[in-house]
């Protein structure tokens, strides 16, 4: 044995300092509501709380954890605070959290089957288990022509989907010769952007990306959908794909999928339903009508990291035919090849998404269900709906306020009456107090304010206190107006 210094820290260390940090983040579930909700740091003082270089020699571990507290904690918004609605949640949980500590232990790269079996295997089977809990068609099963992949984000999901329907569209040419600005992809007008950046990325071009128009109720029109596939062939364009969402980003809206998916199967488009959010209601049977029409479609995303308890990163993702994904995203250099591979066995899902790196996620997510199980889950998101209908009822039940939006599931859209600067007072009024967080959209062009259950420990006491903080706020911003 050398006296070299080695730098590391040694096992002993490592065992006291990890207890210390799962001690500390205990504590900060523990006094989490004590905290703002929203940061309230000024843009650069976290920086200018830290030094201008990197230290030259080692600090003690106990220095590292009191910066977290002292200079990190004042510019985190807590995401997991139970008084947080805003945009949409990214929930987290015990299981969740000891499941992702695991994978960072355990430290596997899983490209490839080889390069750790258990990543890619565990993978496949929670996957496949999603797929009756959610009541997800069963040729996503990986037992049939389909199956499921874990990408970091719903954003990557389409990328991918979009790739792959371009690709069907042009025999499997535009990988080869690139596109000709012929390709067109279809969505309704309340989309989420990511779509945007993908028909960017792809190549088919933001102008040939079409915004079909909604209705009353936000959701796209089907037969808006169909005239524009007609104009567009009638011109001489490719149609090649379709994006429907479960649950807008705005005001949770469910596009028709039966009927959009009818219309794709008529002209040959894929159809790719992003249902990033509110696919995880899909647990309980009584909002399984969410994915009516999934049957007809090639491929499918949610993020179990916004409502299903499990950490970000994490999206799954399905496709109907996983030879066409395969075959649109497959290279196969020299450095990878192996006897796995080679024997067509084993799913290598480099080849299943953009990066060929992975990490091992599909452990958090098996933590979550099997500490919960199916019923702890249905007990959660139930009662998160219940709880956002309670809120609906009480604004529908104050005539100073209205409901801006149906509210099938867990975001509630409501405005004051007062217009939009009220309703923007009313905003960064309760965000600047800390005691809550919630943000905004337009719709039919006006301010909108959103309030969104789905905090992993968010209960009607939260919810009671965020509608008794927002009318004291609209008395003040409506005598102020
Ligand atoms: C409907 C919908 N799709 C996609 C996204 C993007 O999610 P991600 O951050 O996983 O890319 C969101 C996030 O708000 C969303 O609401």
């Amino acid at each position: 044995m050398s006296d070299e210094k080695s730098f590391h820290m040694t096992s002993d260390e490592f065992r006291r300092h990890g207890h210390a940090v799962v001690d500390w983040i205990a504590d900060y579930r523990d006094r989490i509501e004590s905290f703002p909700v929203l940061s309230q740091v000024k843009p650069g003082e976290v920086r200018a709380a830290l030094p201008a270089s990197a230290p030259l020699h080692g600090e003690p571990f106990a220095a590292l954890l009191k910066d977290v507290e002292k200079i990190i904690l004042p510019g985190v918004t807590h995401w997991q605070s139970p008084n947080f609605f805003a945009y949409f949640p990214s929930n987290n949980s015990a299981p969740s959290i000891l499941g992702d500590l695991l994978s960072s232990g355990l430290g596997v790269q899983g490209m490839l089957w080889s390069t750790s079996p258990a990543c890619t295997e565990l993978e496949t089977h929670v996957l496949d288990w999603l797929v009756p809990m959610l009541g997800l068609p069963e040729k996503f099963l990986s037992s049939s022509t389909g199956g499921g992949v874990m990408q970091d984000t719903a954003s990557s999901a389409v990328l991918c989907a979009l790739l792959a329907g371009r690709e069907r569209a042009t025999s499997f040419t535009s990988n080869e010769k690139g596109c000709d600005g012929r390709l067109i992809a279809y969505a309704s007008t309340q989309t989420h952007s990511s779509l945007e950046k993908a028909a960017m990325i792809t190549g088919i071009g933001r102008t040939n990306l079409r915004l079909i128009e909604v209705d009353k109720d936000f959701a796209m029109r089907p037969a808006a959908l169909a005239r524009q596939i007609e104009t567009d062939k009638s011109a001489g364009l490719i149609p090649c794909f379709v994006c429907a969402t479960v649950g807008t980003t705005s005001s949770n809206a469910i596009d028709p999928v039966p009927q959009i998916g009818r219309i794709c199967r008529q002209h040959n488009l894929w159809l790719h339903v992003d249902a990033a959010m509110s696919g995880t209601a899909a647990l309980c049977p009584e909002f399984r009508h969410i994915h009516n029409g999934v049957e007809l479609v090639d491929s499918y995303c949610f993020n179990p990291h916004k409502w299903m308890f499990t950490n970000f990163d994490c999206n799954c993702f399905w496709v109907a035919d996983r030879k066409a994904l395969i075959r649109t995203l497959s290279i196969q250099p020299e450095y990878l090849r192996n006897q796995a591979t080679e024997s067509g066995a084993v799913i290598d899902y480099r080849d299943w998404h953009i990066q060929l790196g992975r990490r091992f996620r599909a452990l958090k997510l098996w933590f979550v269900i099997r500490h919960y199980g199916v019923e702890g889950l249905q007990y959660h998101i139930h009662r998160h709906v219940q709880l956002a209908r309670q809120f609906a009822d009480w604004v529908k039940n104050d005539d100073r306020f209205k409901l801006a939006a149906p509210v099938p599931l867990n975001l509630v859209c409501f405005r004051h009456k007062g217009g939009d600067a009220v309703n923007q007072t009313i905003m960064e009024c309760l965000n600047h107090s800390g005691d809550l967080y919630l943000t905004h959209t337009k719709l039919d062009g006006k301010l909108t304010l959103r309030l969104c259950v789905g905090q992993t420990n968010t209960q009607e006491r939260h919810v009671e206190r965020a509608w008794r903080r927002i009318r004291e706020e609209a008395e003040k911003a409506a005598g102020l107006a």
